[in-house]
């Protein structure tokens, strides 16, 4: 499913990078990919899929 129209960004996507890169909030999100820097709407989505990916690992 797309979280950020704006980049085109997955929720798979979201997932990997957390695992792969650690990525633990939405700045170190940034830091890999390009997310939640156009409209912003996705940022709340981003952060919740960043939090329960975690919490599954
Ligand atoms: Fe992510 Fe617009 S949907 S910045």
């Amino acid at each position: 499913m797309y979280v950020c129209m704006c980049y085109g960004v997955t929720d798979k996507a979201i997932m990997q990078a957390v695992e792969d890169h650690g990525a633990g909030n939405l700045r170190e999100l940034r830091e890999v990919m390009e997310i939640g820097s156009q409209c912003g709407k996705c940022i709340s989505m981003t952060q919740q899929i960043i939090d329960s990916t975690i919490i599954d690992e």
